[in-house]
């Protein structure tokens, strides 16, 4: 850190004489550093931020669910270099009214060109600041807005009120908030909200406050979020949702309907905030709230801050799919406090957030959990280097451009499993105290993969020798897993593994399955003959009651096997599974299954994507539209 101030007290000395007053919200704000070294140049932004940058958001919003657009203004402090004229935002098809000082007056603007190549990246907004240190955009956000799904009726689960989401991350939130739109850009905010009766809006920062009856059907909201977060993490959702409280500083929002049995999946929460407090350190952010969305959500959860968004699709009445529910809270640690100043170090959140996500399954559940789960992971990384190959350039963790990062095996896995060797290596002990000072030491700031190399040399290694020993360069910077790799624990699966080779030789069916865990079924389903018969598919349901499951993870895996199969019978269930459920990492691998299995398949995906493509999120609708053109 101390190596890096030099930089960033350019723009803190500004700030400090600043005679221009801002907000009160933004003036005893902290303002968090952006780092300046060449790999925390982040490519996807068109700002500049060490000529000027946004320190402070303030919107006021209306939303519009008949018009699908959101409308009103964002006021923004800036901090500016002496001498530097204009802010340069980025934003995505926003229609700009006017741009104004905080005196009202006009200022100049001009909306740039989108770049031919990279449509996904937007327009710069550059703003000639004539000595304004606040600037107010006056905007309209599209219909078509990449960041926010609006759900009609039908698509909830109330079906009499419409739904609105947004997913900012990675670089999808300057469709709807014109700001500097980086991970490496910290920014306190403030936002007023209206919303038609009775709809209830939350957002990723504290709720200021009962809401406001504006006389007119409308209901106006306040949020804040004090504490500096990039862009990306600013969220919100707004439909017929109700509150259930889980503990003194966690609970859970959903649809009515939905909300009983979505407190209950949750219910280890407070459990799982106290045990990642004890594992790493105080949980920084207040409360922790997540609101359990409408399927049609594309992940299975998003970490915003203080309102952890969530798919519905986790629910399996036995909390067996909790990992989630850890992963989410892991990240207001990794990636909400410590952020990747650039995507391509996205390991930083995704991996460090794994590797803390286990430690909390393991605290909450126990070893055995903890162990399963891991071996899934590590079965991730291993079919992923087989399928691309162990040097592709996309297998790296630090991914420099080179190669698309290859799915969630590289990021997520292999982050898990690099931070799990580190830790092996050198004691629990050890590595646990290194990672909360790393936490501690860069709190609500960015980092990249050199500076957590640098870290451990420093603070963790004892000698050059054990830093050489800990191979941080290879697990960081090169393909495939290096040799040190602390591989699972083999017992973890024995008993399953056993199971599976006996079905493959004699399709003899585990009568253990019904007393499995979760992981335990799952590892069975993925690892058995891949070619099947209708009759042997038939005889596997019947006897596993597959498609009567409560678990989405094991029904997924079901009629993936069904329809790379063909098998008839599972395409009805297919067809209402992929008719309301949004999340990519169902959906996506499906229709793949579907489009690969010649005319039969292509004729169903073909059919049901007609039909289903519309309530799709643009990130889904995308990933399954490269499939279909894929022939
Ligand atoms: N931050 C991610 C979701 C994300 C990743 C959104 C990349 C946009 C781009 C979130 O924390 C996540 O990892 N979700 C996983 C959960 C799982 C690993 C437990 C998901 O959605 O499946
Ligand atoms: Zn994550």
């Amino acid at each position: 850190m101390r190596r890096l101030l030099a930089p960033v007290a350019l723009l803190l000395a500004t700030a400090a004489c600043s005679t221009v007053p801002t907000t009160p919200a933004a003036s005893d704000a902290m303002i968090s550093p952006i780092l300046t070294t060449p790999d925390a140049l982040d490519s996807q932004t068109h700002a500049r931020p060490q000529e000027a940058r946004v320190t402070h958001v303030a919107l006021d919003l209306a939303l519009d669910f008949a018009r699908k657009t959101v409308a009103g203004s964002a006021a923004l402090d800036v901090l500016v270099r002496p001498g530097a004229k204009e802010i340069v935002l980025d934003t995505k098809g926003l229609a700009i009214a006017r741009v104004t000082d905080g005196a009202g007056r006009a200022l100049p603007f001009t909306v740039g060109a989108p770049a031919a190549d990279k449509p996904e990246m937007g327009t710069p907004l550059t703003i000639a600041l004539n000595g304004a240190r606040k600037v107010r955009i006056d905007y309209t956000a599209p219909a078509d807005a990449s960041a926010l799904q609006w759900l009609s009726p039908e698509q909830t689960a109330g079906g009499e009120h419409p739904f609105l989401f947004s997913q900012g991350q990675a670089i999808l939130n300057r469709s709807w908030i014109p700001t500097q739109d980086s991970p490496g850009i910290r920014q306190t905010w403030e936002a007023r909200i209206t919303a038609p009766k009775p709809l209830d809006v939350v957002m990723s920062g504290v709720r200021q406050g009962e809401a406001e009856d504006l006389g007119d059907g409308r209901r106006a909201f306040r949020f804040m979020m004090d504490k500096p977060v990039p862009p990306y993490l600013i969220a919100i959702a707004a439909g017929d949702i109700d509150f259930q409280a889980l503990g003194p500083r966690t609970g859970v929002w959903a649809e009515p309907a939905v909300l009983p049995e979505a407190a209950r999946e949750v219910g280890d929460t407070e459990q799982m905030v106290a045990a990642a407090e004890r594992l790493y350190g105080p949980y920084r952010w207040g409360r922790y709230d997540m609101i359990v969305l409408p399927p049609a959500f594309p992940y299975g959860g998003m970490e915003n801050p203080v309102m952890t968004f969530l798919t519905p699709t986790f629910i399996a009445g036995d909390r067996s799919n909790n990992g989630l529910v850890a992963h989410e809270l892991a990240h207001s640690w990794s990636g909400n406090l410590v952020t990747n100043a650039v995507w391509g170090d996205g390991w930083l959140n995704e991996g460090v957030t794994s590797y803390f996500e286990n430690r909390i399954v393991e605290e909450v559940y126990g070893k055995k959990r903890a162990e399963q789960e891991a071996a899934l992971a590590f079965a991730n990384i291993e079919e992923t280097l087989r399928e691309v190959g162990a040097d592709a350039p996309g297998t790296a963790l630090h991914n420099d451009g080179k190669g698309e990062l290859v799915g969630s095996a590289i990021a997520y896995d292999k982050g898990h499993f690099f931070l799990r060797t580190v830790e092996r290596t050198v004691g629990r002990e050890r590595f646990d105290a290194w990672l909360r000072q790393w936490f501690d030491n860069h709190a609500f700031q960015p980092a990249t993969s050199r500076m957590l190399l640098d870290d451990m040399r420093a603070n963790l290694a004892r000698s050059p020798a054990e830093a050489a020993a800990l191979q941080l360069e290879e697990w960081i910077f090169a393909p495939g897993l290096p040799a040190n790799v602390v591989r699972p624990d083999p017992a973890a699966f024995a008993e399953v593994d056993a199971a599976v080779a006996a079905y493959a030789r004699g399709g003899t069916i585990p009568a253990a399955y019904s007393g499995w865990t979760s992981a335990e079924r799952m590892r069975f389903l993925d690892n058995i003959p891949k070619q099947r018969s209708a009759a042997q598919l038939a005889e596997l349901d019947r006897a596993l009651g597959l498609s009567q499951t409560r678990n989405n993870e094991i029904l997924f895996l079901w009629l993936e096997l069904a329809l790379a199969n063909r098998y008839d019978a599972a395409i009805p269930q297919a067809e209402r599974f992929l008719g309301t459920v949004g999340r990519g990492k169902f959906v996506r691998p499906l229709y793949e299954v579907l489009w690969s299995g010649g005319e039969w398949g292509q004729g169903h995906a073909t059919r049901i994507y007609a039909r289903t493509r519309d309530s799709y999120h643009t990130v889904t609708r995308e990933g399954i539209d490269r499939v279909m053109r894929r022939r």
